[in-house]
């Protein structure tokens, strides 16, 4: 880890009240200047996810019926069409109905944003969500 930086930071008393119980909510393993660590983290994952060409990880998850015509073929046959940017993934059989997809994927984010749309966009996916993290240096 690089060396730490002291700096002082101004706030409104309202905001800052809010930041502590942030703060405590997060659990005693995180004091203030590690919250404000991983804030700064996130608004750059954030900014680096907006470049198209920069090298994100991404997981999806889906959740859909597997009764549902022909859905999970046309999930496979997407994953196999980005099979370069797929790095693992886990069917979960959820109940006798549902199935929970985690996808695992790293690449660039134009990429990995338009093979998510084009699983979530699939007839009888009932819900997913893309998560965008980064393993970029200084993070
Ligand atoms: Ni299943």
């Amino acid at each position: 880890m690089a060396e730490l930086v002291r700096f002082s930071v101004a706030m409104p008393e309202d905001l800052l009240e809010q930041f502590d119980s942030l703060v405590e909510r997060r659990g005693l393993a995180k004091n203030r200047s590690e919250i404000i660590r991983d804030l700064v983290r996130d608004a750059l994952v954030e900014e680096q996810w907006h470049d198209p060409d920069a090298v994100i990880v991404g997981t999806l998850t889906l959740i859909f019926n597997h009764h549902a015509n022909d859905l999970q073929n046309k999930l496979d046959h997407i994953q196999h069409t980005a099979h370069q940017l797929i790095i693992s993934s886990m069917h979960i059989h959820l109940d006798a109905h549902n199935c929970l997809e985690i996808i695992a994927m790293r690449g660039r984010s134009e990429e990995i944003r338009k093979i998510s749309e084009s699983l979530l966009g699939v007839k009888g996916v009932k819900h997913g969500s893309l998560t965008a993290t980064t393993t970029g240096t200084g993070l």
